[in-house]
Parts: C-alpha cells; sequence; structure tokens
C-alpha cells in the first residue's frame, strides 16, 4: 500500500518514520506547504517521496493522513474523498465546522470511503462510543494544563484572568464543547474527539484548569449513562518536536494507521 502524508511537522514525521518500518507500506509520499522538511525526510528514509503537487498525490496514494492543520482539512478533505480514498484527520477540530462535517459526510458515502478520526491525545474513545450507542445522559471533559498552555487563548484576556499569579488548581471555563472550542482553539481537537464519539457538541460538558504545578496536559473523560459510568484519563507530556502536541497524539496516528492498514486491529 502507498500511504499519502499531508503534513510532515511533528506528527508527520514521526509517523513517515513508522510507515517506513511497516512492511505492509510500499511507498510514503509526503505533501507540505514547506517542500523543505518533505525533502529532508526524503533524503533520510528510502520509501518516503516528496510530493510538490496535490493531485500527484492523489494519484499515488491508496490511503491518505492529514497531520497538516484545519485550514487542510479545508482546503483537501473533499477533493481526497472525491478521488474514492480514505482518510485519517488528525486536525479533528476542523469537524466543529457544522457545514464542513456534513459536506465530507456527504462525499464520503457517494465516494464509498472511509473517514477515521484516531483518539489523539485521549483514552477512552473506546468506551465512550460503546456508551454512546444507546442511551448515554452525560459526558463531561476536564482538561488541565499548566497556565501557559492557555495563556494564548482570547478568552483569558477578556475576562481578566491573570494566570500569571495562579497559586492552585483554577477552573478557568465551564461551559458546552461547542463554546469551549471557539474560546479555546488549542484545546479543540480533544473536545471535537469527545463530542464526535458521545453525544455531540452542545451536549457535552468541558471543563478548562489552570495548574501552576503542572508541565503536562493532562484529560479525563466521565461518562454516564444506561450503560453504567466511565472515568478515563490520561497525563501527556508535550511532544519534543513541537510543545503545543503530546507526544501521545503523534503515537495514536502511528497506532490508527497500524489498525488501518495492518493485518491486526486490536480493540476494534
Ligand atoms: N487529534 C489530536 O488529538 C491532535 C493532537 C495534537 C495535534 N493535532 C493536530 O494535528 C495537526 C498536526 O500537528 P503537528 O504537531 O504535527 O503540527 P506541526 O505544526 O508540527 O506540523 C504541521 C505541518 O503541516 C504543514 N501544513 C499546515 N497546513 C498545511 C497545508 N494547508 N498544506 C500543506 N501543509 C500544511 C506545516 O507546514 C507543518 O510542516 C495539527 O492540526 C494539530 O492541531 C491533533
Amino acid at each position: 500500500m502507498n500511504i499519502g502524508i499531508i503534513g510532515c511537522g511533528a506528527i508527520g514525521s514521526t509517523l513517515a518514520k513508522a510507515a517506513e518500518e511497516m512492511k505492509e507500506v510500499h511507498e510514503v509520499y509526503l505533501f507540505d506547504k514547506s517542500h523543505v522538511c518533505s525533502r529532508v525526510l526524503e533524503e533520510k528514509f528510502s520509501k518516503v517521496k516528496s510530493i510538490l503537487n496535490f493531485d500527484e498525490l492523489l494519484e499515488k496514494s491508496d490511503f491518505i493522513i492529514e497531520a497538516a492543520s484545519q485550514e487542510a482539512v479545508k482546503l483537501f478533505g473533499e477533493r481526497i474523498l472525491k478521488a474514492k480514498l480514505d482518510i485519517l484527520i488528525m486536525s479533528i477540530g476542523a469537524l466543529v465546522d457544522d457545514s464542513l462535517r456534513e459536506s465530507l459526510e456527504k462525499v464520503a458515502l457517494e465516494n464509498k470511503c472511509r473517514i477515521f478520526l484516531p483518539t489523539g491525545a485521549l483514552c477512552g474513545v473506546d468506551g465512550l462510543s460503546s456508551a454512546a450507542v444507546e442511551g448515554i445522559t452525560e459526558v463531561t471533559l476536564i482538561t488541565t494544563k499548566p497556565p501557559s498552555a492557555l495563556e494564548d487563548a482570547a478568552y483569558i484576556k477578556e475576562k481578566g484572568i491573570d494566570l500569571k499569579n495562579i497559586e492552585e488548581p483554577t477552573i478557568v471555563f465551564e461551559g458546552n464543547a461547542k463554546e469551549a472550542v471557539k474560546l479555546f482553539p488549542r484545546n479543540v481537537n480533544v473536545a471535537a474527539t469527545v463530542s464526535l464519539a458521545g453525544i455531540g457538541f452542545e451536549k457535552t460538558n468541558v471543563k478548562i484548569i489552570a495548574d501552576p504545578d503542572t508541565n503536562q496536559n493532562h484529560h479525563k473523560i466521565i461518562a454516564k449513562g444506561k450503560f453504567g459510568t466511565m472515568s478515563a484519563e490520561m497525563n501527556n507530556v508535550p511532544f519534543e518536536r513541537n510543545p503545543k502536541t503530546s507526544k501521545i497524539a503523534a503515537q495514536s496516528a502511528i497506532a490508527a494507521m497500524k489498525k488501518i492498514i495492518g493485518t491486526y486491529w486490536v480493540g476494534a
């Protein structure tokens, strides 16, 4: 199988290395708006080829992984599905946009393609999806981050929250996932994943906590329903190549790729 990867930053380059080592993978095509990084990887790995033209990526790939940006999902998502290729989307936050999500779903159905969304920085998405089949009544995502990881959010400035002088874990936001992703764009992927696996953006509760005593990103999913209750939490170290991304997010992209194109799918 030939894999196409859009974006060769922290996640894309890690994926390229993992794909290089998979016996199921014949060639890995890398497409990035910065051609420098795809060329560097081409020189490093024998299966990797840098692609400058997006149409060529479509022609040569059997399956495409987006590991670039929400903009890339908007620009290329439909074109990939219209070319009858399945896609794995890392920038899941793009799917907060109802019209984009609905049009991708429509094109995927028309072209008999699938859209894969990895668990990313979370655990427990498997249990949440099973719970959501029937009678789930409540889902809450609690995200705890160091204050520095939240200071860019315009909401923090508007509310006059002084993150530099916080001395204990402090709730900076409580609301639904729809509001959370608008106000905290850097939390958008996890909130989108929980919403799409569970009961949607409007019904998913999100709590964001600034904790001065941590340097990790902590995500906890709590759900209740006919199935019983669940609680799943993850303490994530930042990825050395891009501290905005958790290390486990890149690993989840590799695990998803292995499930999709490998022989075994453990935990389907
Ligand atoms: N699902 C999750 O839980 C999760 C977790 C972490 C990151 N992400 C998302 O995955 C994506 C990649 O993350 P990363 O840490 O590798 O980012 P990164 O900034 O390290 O790399 C992104 C690369 O994509 C390229 N790129 C961006 N837009 C492009 C476009 N329109 N066309 C072609 N190339 C483009 C950039 O040039 C860059 O090389 C981001 O959108 C990030 O938000 C998702």
